[in-house]
């Protein structure tokens, strides 16, 4: 969660000056995290999730993953959106987290033959 929650205002992307257009139009914002460090001890593959803000990743989730070590986890992408694609945003997570075995992204919607996606992943290579 954000140290500084989303308002409906905030994520008015009508609003040229509203807080979420102003960080996904600067690549290099990172909003602060509010809610403790989670720890990662345990897991190798992990799953993560996130909405399509401006084509792009949230620049918090940027902020998350320049705050953990990937190393030896497997790092799996996915978002939901209106209709844009995952596009570039598995890539950045990936170039601005540094560590981490990270796979292709997928977008998921209400029609997603989610299990197909999860069944196809190569995991264990
Ligand atoms: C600030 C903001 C920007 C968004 N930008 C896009 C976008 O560029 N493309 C898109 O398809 N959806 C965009 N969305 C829609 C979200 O991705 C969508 O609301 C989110 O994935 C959750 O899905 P749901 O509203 O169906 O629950 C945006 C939403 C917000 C709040």
């Amino acid at each position: 969660m954000a140290a500084q929650p989303y308002t409906s205002d905030d994520l008015n992307y009508n609003d040229n000056n509203s807080r979420t257009t102003k960080e996904q139009n600067e690549k290099t914002v990172r909003p602060e995290i509010g809610s403790e460090k989670i720890s990662l001890n345990g897991y190798d593959t992990i799953f993560i999730g996130f909405p399509i803000w401006w084509g792009e990743e949230p620049r918090i989730m940027d902020t998350f993953v320049e705050s953990y070590d990937f190393s030896e986890k497997t790092m799996i992408p996915f978002c939901t959106s209106g209709s844009s694609d995952i596009g570039a945003s598995g890539d950045n997570l990936k170039a601005n987290a540094g560590s981490g075995n990270w796979l292709k992204g997928e977008r998921l919607s209400l029609s997603s033959d989610i299990e197909g996606w999860i069944n196809g992943l190569e995991l264990f290579n």
